[in-house]
């Protein structure tokens, strides 16, 4: 009997690709960049499996290309990238690779929080620029974090770990979130609120909600003007959540202190983008879940879902349970 094809899309870590061996046949896209939009259609149309990550676009069109296609696994929390109502009506099962990189995205939160409060980032390169002349009462002065207000958009697994972090640094917490969190509500002393009341008395907020069609653009040019003129905007999430041309004129023009962003609504972000101009925004390129450990997590979690998919076991991280069929 002939194994079932996997068609890798990014040299993910061993950990992940050994447990794949001697179970299905696959075959890895070795380059750098992402995989050619022609090379995935043409690998998928003979793939039982796919095991993509969020630089692969797995739409309507892919998908009605892939005739033997019996799950996509994500390498990542988030599945923008995948058309899930599609695969489900093609009864294609999507996963995804939550929990392993809890802590590391909340860690990478809360590194843009300190670095956008005490202004790290712009620090260093005014050091390396010979521009250090003399220690000074007010030289590069920046905010508390300790005892300041944290405002969470989107108390999931990242956001409550953002928020056991918060309440390491003394800060008061406030949240938007569909349903009430009674546990970090209790241990936290986090408190649930309209997304008005937590830009209007944050001093650092977070976003840690997915990307769909409730959220894009969540914060835009009147939720910017809603928040402190001292506050810091950190996004974690994904880039279309907030609105980037608002955010250049929020960060430009002093209706906030500043912005933390790991992700953008094009990424790579262009080297034009105007937000790059200024130093009151840091930005990281994408690496939330950038830890070994998280990643090698995020390689075994996607290779046992697509292992299971094709075993015909139900995978642990089933984005659409509806797709499943015993
Ligand atoms: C990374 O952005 C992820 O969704 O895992
Ligand atoms: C500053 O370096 C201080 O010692 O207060």
């Amino acid at each position: 009997m002939s194994l079932p094809k996997v068609y890798v899309s990014r040299r993910i870590q061993d950990a992940g690709l050994l447990l794949l061996n001697g179970r299905v046949e696959y075959e890895v896209w070795e380059e750098i960049g992402p995989v050619e939009r022609g090379v995935l259609l043409e690998k998928g149309a003979t793939a039982d499996g796919l095991l993509v990550t969020l630089s692969d676009r797995i739409d309507e069109e892919l998908l009605s290309r892939c005739p033997q296609l019996k799950v996509v696994g994500n390498y990542a929390v988030g599945y923008d990238n995948i058309d899930v109502k599609a695969a489900t009506e093609r009864g294609v099962l999507v996963t995804n690779t939550p929990d392993v990189l809890t802590n590391a995205t909340a860690d990478i939160a809360f590194a843009l929080l300190l670095a956008s409060a005490r202004r790290v980032v712009e620090a260093n390169e005014f050091l390396r620029s010979g521009d250090w002349v003399t220690w000074h009462p007010n030289l590069l002065l920046g905010s508390d974090v300790s005892g300041s207000t944290l405002g969470i958009v989107g108390m999931g697994k990242i956001g409550q770990a953002v928020a056991r972090r918060a309440k390491g640094f003394d800060m008061e917490i406030l949240y938007v979130n569909r349903s009430p969190k009674p546990e970090i509500e209790r241990t936290l002393g986090a408190r649930r609120v309209a997304l008005e009341e937590l830009l209007a008395a944050s001093d650092f907020i977070s976003l840690h909600c997915p990307l769909n069609e409730e959220t894009r653009g969540l914060i835009g040019e009147e939720e910017l003007r809603a928040m402190k003129r001292t506050a810091f905007l950190i996004n974690t999430s994904r880039g279309p959540v907030l609105d980037q041309k608002a955010l250049f004129k929020a960060c430009s023009e002093g209706w906030i202190g500043g912005a933390g962003l790991d992700v953008f609504e094009k990424e790579p972000v262009p080297l034009d983008e105007p937000l790059l101009t200024l130093k009151n925004v840091t930005t990281l390129p994408h690496l939330g879940s950038a830890t070994i450990k998280a990643r090698e997590g995020m390689a075994r979690k996607a290779a046992e879902n697509v292992l299971a998919a094709l075993e015909g076991r139900r995978p642990v991280d089933l984005v659409n349970p509806e797709a499943f069929r015993a």
